[in-house]
């Protein structure tokens, strides 16, 4: 089939856009944001010194370029649903939103909705929560509907039930069961957290009508309870999903009979058609045996206690807010959470309506087949260099093999329509927030499961509030999620000249597509063969030596943190590589002012700060994600007339690839 060029797709962009949006000199906008800081010294600086973020952006968490963009969207979507329309979808999303901003929520809707759709009897106390103690009797709480029962409002009860793909087989999705996240209490030693979710506990019992003293008392067993269920994970909390071999439900029923999970899926996969010899399942089966033992054991969880707990997971799991005490700007920010979890398609839609104009769905359409062109350029560049690589010299079995994964790398992007359906309600939404929330979750929930005996999986699920492209090792493949194709990177071709569109779209789109590429080649890349599994022995000795040999540099002083970033540094370096590579390849006229144009639109996805959480710092900072990198680029020394002393051109330069 004729592949249409780049250069034909770039006129059709611009005739799209040139409707809605006067074009940019693009080049200007890039020297906006840049500061007088001589460019050889300390290129980040040059590239960001003069960009910032406004107070409005920074209260939707901007804190650099990503956050930024992510809050413009936010703020954008806000202004829009906040005003009035007529679409009838838009409406559908302006209704919950709005419900959602009113604030009027009650606890009692959410557990009356459990104890009513699990069906399930609080024996020997009358209904949840006016039960007396009554330690006379010693009959047990029938947990099972009511655990399944809160996974069909997509809420974790006892373990988390997931749907995602199978890791040994791309194109299927399946169930996973894993212990819970234990979000709210926290892990360890952090006292805090389990302070706060203590007394916030305690509060929705006091709202369920229970005196403060008992509602104290009942809350501090209902976290002792929760501590108990967490102790049974190992003590280092690092939760990733454990790479088992998918069994059946029926073989898994045979080794944990005390966790009926015949029953368990019976509830959930009502009206759907299965079959536990062929339902797959990938399980925390340490987790769930310990699970079983306590709960089946002599002095097993009072059912009292037990069933409480269970009852108040669903208000938890909706972050339920019972003082009014938020600024507005957090409570605009976690209604669109709520929109982006329960109707991801729809505000999808909206977002890509508000960034392209009304005919967004041919924009789309092209922008996302403009994406696959510059990953087929990216991949024959790379496989250019696997076929030249000293790496692999006489090792012909090897060079074959890398070639074979780049080529059956995929590139996953989402469909604006999803043909499934995106949670749309099927009833109308009115003015109860609660009303709303249960409803979607349900819709959501359902179509959530269906997937698992649905079509295969050929497009990510839309995330209209992701920005954040992801290399599936397991999988060989990079998805992009939607909120990044809402971004100005994928927006690239209103700038006026069309030579600098092309250099903002390989230094921007191109590089993240490139450097997601460079995972599957790097140090944890070269474990995993063409169809992500793992491939031990796969390279011989002296590859993976000339490997080492060749990363090393990346060790070097000029890395902080050097041996927990380098999977990321080389991504990041080769990646750049790898992109201006593609660049020049395409386009044998790209002039010095192209190339300027190119590194600072790369820098540019870097200005501001990393965020600060805790989690294991895999990135290096911001400003070395620039300096390091263009520091290894030969061409970036040229192209700014740098000196041989100059700090963004060092001697040593690195390169693997
Ligand atoms: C340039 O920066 C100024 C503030 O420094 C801002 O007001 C203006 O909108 C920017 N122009 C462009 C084209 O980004
Ligand atoms: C306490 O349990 C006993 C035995 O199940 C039951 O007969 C009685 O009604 C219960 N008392 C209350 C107040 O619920
Ligand atoms: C409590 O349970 C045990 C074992 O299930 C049973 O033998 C005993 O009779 C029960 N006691 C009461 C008061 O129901
Ligand atoms: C790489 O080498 C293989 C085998 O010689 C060849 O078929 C392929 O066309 C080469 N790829 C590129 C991009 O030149
Ligand atoms: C190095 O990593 C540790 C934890 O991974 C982090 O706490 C520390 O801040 C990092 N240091 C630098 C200079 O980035």
């Amino acid at each position: 089939m004729e592949v249409p060029s780049i250069t034909w797709l770039l006129c059709v962009l611009l005739t799209f856009r040139l409707k809605s949006a006067n074009l940019l000199d693009c080049q200007q906008q890039l020297e906006n944001d840049t500061d007088a800081e001589e460019a050889c010294e300390n290129f980040y600086e040059h590239a960001c010194g003069n960009w910032y973020v406004s107070s409005r952006q920074r209260n939707m968490g901007a804190h650099d370029t990503r956050s930024k963009w992510l809050a413009n969207m936010k703020i954008q979507l806000i202004r829009h649903l906040e005003s009035s329309h007529e679409e009838k979808e838009e409406e559908e999303l302006a209704i919950f939103y709005r419900s959602c901003m009113s604030g009027d929520q009650s606890v009692k809707y959410y557990t009356d909705a459990l104890i009513q759709s699990s069906g399930a009897t609080f024996p020997p106390f009358p209904l949840f929560p006016l039960f007396p103690h009554n330690s006379s009797s010693n009959s047990s709480f029938d947990w099972i509907p009511v655990n399944a029962a809160l996974r069909t409002y997509g809420a974790q009860g006892l373990w988390r039930l997931l749907v995602l793909d199978n890791w040994q087989s791309a194109d299927q999705r399946i169930f996973y069961l894993m212990p819970p996240t234990f979000e709210q209490l926290g892990y360890g030693e952090d006292e805090m957290s389990e302070f706060l979710y203590e007394r916030y506990l305690k509060i929705l019992l006091m709202e369920l009508n229970l005196r403060v003293r008992r509602a104290g008392l009942l809350a501090q067993k209902l976290v002792a309870f929760e501590k108990s269920l967490r102790n049974l994970l190992p003590t280092d909390i690092e939760q990733t999903l454990v790479l088992r071999k998918p069994q059946s439900l029926r073989d898994l029923e045979l080794q944990l009979p005390g966790l009926e999970l015949r029953r368990y899926f019976d509830i959930i996969l009502q009206g759907l058609d299965w079959d536990p010899s062929t339902l797959l399942l990938v399980a925390n089966i340490d987790y769930l045996r310990d699970l079983q033992g306590l709960l089946l054991a002599r002095d097993r969880p009072d059912p009292e206690i037990l069933s409480t707990w269970l009852l108040l997971q669903l208000p938890v799991h909706f972050e339920l807010k019972m003082h009014d005490d938020e600024r507005l700007s957090s409570q605009q920010d976690r209604c669109l959470e709520q929109l982006r979890k329960l109707m991801p398609g729809a505000l999808g839609r909206l977002q890509m309506q508000l960034q392209l104009g009304d005919n967004y769905q041919d924009v789309y359409d092209s922008s996302i087949q403009q994406i696959a062109l510059l990953f087929r350029d990216l991949k024959q560049q790379f496989e250019l260099v696997l076929n030249e690589t000293e790496v692999f010299d006489e090792n012909l079995v090897t060079r074959q093999l890398a070639r074979e994964k780049l080529r059956a790398m995929r590139l996953l992007t989402p469909r604006l329509q999803d043909s499934a359906g995106t949670g749309h309600p099927t009833t109308p939404m009115g003015g109860n927030c609660d009303e709303n929330l249960i409803q979607l979750s349900l819709n959501l929930a359902r179509l959530e499961f269906r997937q698992v005996f649905g079509e295969p999986v050929t497009a990510v699920p839309a995330d209209p509030m992701s920005v954040n492209a992801y290399y599936r090792l397991k999988l060989n493949r990079i998805e992009l999620p939607l909120g990044l194709l809402a971004t100005p990177l994928a927006q690239l071709p209103s700038c006026s000249k069309e030579a600098d569109a092309m250099a903002k779209l390989s230094a921007g789109l191109g590089y993240i597509l490139a450097h997601e590429m460079v995972h599957a080649f790097d140090y944890d890349g070269i474990n995993y063969d063409a169809a992500g599994q793992l491939a031990n022995g796969q390279w011989p000795a002296r590859a993976i030596i000339r490997f080492g040999l060749r990363a090393k540099c990346y060790l070097g002083t000029r890395y902080s943190n050097a041996t927990a970033t380098i999977n990321e540094n080389i991504a990041d370096s080769e990646g750049l590589r790898l992109a201006l590579d593609t660049y020049r390849r395409t386009r044998k006229t790209a002039s010095g002012q192209n190339l300027r144009t190119f590194f600072l639109a790369f820098a540019q996805n870097w200005c501001g700060t990393a965020a600060t959480r805790g989690l294991g710092q895999q990135h290096s900072s911001h400003v070395d994600r620039v300096n390091n990198v263009v520091g290894n680029l030969p061409e970036f020394g040229e192209t700014f007339q740098c000196t041989a002393t100059s700090r963004m051109n060092p001697a040593e330069k690195c390169r693997l690839w």
